[in-house]
């Protein structure tokens, strides 16, 4: 065990060499206690996380470095300051090494993170915990979190998949192709169309966010280029599937996945929005099942598909659950005041 720890702050541009090495072992500790069946990731798979946040957020980070042995990283603090239409808010991310816990790491680095929000003027944190590692929501209680949402991730194992409903619900494409047509974008998407790919992007604005007090993301031109720009720098694949009505060029829908290229055997879906004017017709079913198509013929060492969605969106899930995904495990947002992290810090420490 190491005697001592101490903390710095990291910038993006030097998370490569023996820093980056140090993460990737850090973030494949963390991963086996969640998945211990999954292999470890690549380390660019950790740095494209590390550099992975939304588009207008700011991220700080802040790495636990063990003082026994200068190259090992004990723990890290993610802190995301969202953009201007969430002026009260920050996302948190704390996570400490399973065998390093309990001493006072995590408090360390939440220290770090209220001074931040101190001079930013922000007011409130969220944070996000999984129930397959119960110390996070003992932690966030023991800091004064209260839940805000729960989620579930469910996966979709492709050699049990209905190929038959696949099928019939590719073809829906056919009963709306008068109004409306697909369009595939492989990896980065054309500047040309960022305008329309923001108008599609609000409308996962849509999907439910519980008690999280969380305002409408503003999706611009610029915000899409900045997503690709971070997209660009990663070593993952991306196809995005939209649905395009003919009469007006508009994005009614989108539906987008994730692949990376040291894990084949995971597909991770992002986003899935259907337009609130556009919906009721069945494109949601038309571009999931496409996409599921896709990855079927030209991903044949894909073993699975995995997704998190609000328990409380049932749309989504009625298109997941009827597609054969099946939960995996359930996850929380949490939110708490500032004001309480600052009381909790200085009452007991
Ligand atoms: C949550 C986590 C970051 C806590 O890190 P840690 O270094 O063990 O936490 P600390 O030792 O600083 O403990 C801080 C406080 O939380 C309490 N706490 C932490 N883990 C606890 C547990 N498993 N059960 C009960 N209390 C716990 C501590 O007793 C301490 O309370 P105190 O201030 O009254 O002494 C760590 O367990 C972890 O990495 N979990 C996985 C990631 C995660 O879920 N993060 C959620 C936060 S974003």
């Amino acid at each position: 065990m190491s005697s001592g720890w101490h903390i710095r702050e990291q910038k993006l541009d030097g998370l490569d060499g023996d820093v980056l090495r140090a993460c990737n072992d850090l973030d494949n500790a963390l991963r086996r206690e969640r998945d211990p069946d999954e292999p470890a990731v690549a380390p660019a798979t950790t740095r494209a996380e590390l550099d992975g946040a939304e588009a207008g957020y700011d991220r700080r980070i802040w790495i636990a470095w063990s003082s026994d042995a200068e190259s090992e990283a004990l723990a890290w603090c993610l802190l995301d300051i969202a953009p201007a239409e969430n002026a009260h808010l920050v996302e948190l991310y704390i996570d400490v090494h399973p065998e390093h816990r309990r001493r006072g790491i995590g408090r360390a680095l939440l220290r770090e993170a209220v001074d931040v929000c101190r001079a930013e003027s922000r007011t409130t944190v969220v944070l996000w915990t999984v129930d397959r590692v119960p110390a996070g929501a003992e932690f966030v209680r023991r800091i004064g979190a209260e839940p805000a949402q729960e989620e579930r991730e469910s996966r979709l194992y492709l050699d049990a998949v209905d190929r038959e409903l696949v099928r019939e619900w590719c073809d829906i494409a056919d009963q709306l192709a008068g109004r409306y047509e697909p369009w595939w974008v492989d990896g980065a998407y054309p500047p040309a169309a960022y305008g329309r790919i923001a108008e599609a992007d609000a409308v996962m604005n849509t999907a439910p966010r519980g008690d999280v007090t969380m305002n409408d993301l503003k999706w611009t031109a610029e915000r899409v280029a900045e997503r690709d720009e971070r997209f660009l720098r990663g070593p993952f694949d991306r196809w995005t599937l939209f649905a395009r009505e003919r009469a007006t060029g508009r994005l009614v829908a989108l539906t987008r996945v994730l692949l990376d290229p040291s894990r084949p055997h995971l597909v991770q879906q992002e986003d899935t929005a259907v337009h609130p004017d556009h919906r009721g017709q069945g494109i949601g079913k038309w571009i999931k099942a496409a996409m599921i198509d896709r990855i079927l013929t030209e991903r044949p060492e894909a073993r699975y598909i995995a997704t998190g969605n609000a328990y409380s969106n049932a749309p989504m899930l009625a298109i997941n659950d009827g597609l054969g995904f099946r939960v995996d495990r359930s996850n929380t947002y949490w939110e708490v005041p500032v004001a309480r992290l600052l009381s909790y810090l200085s009452e007991n420490h």
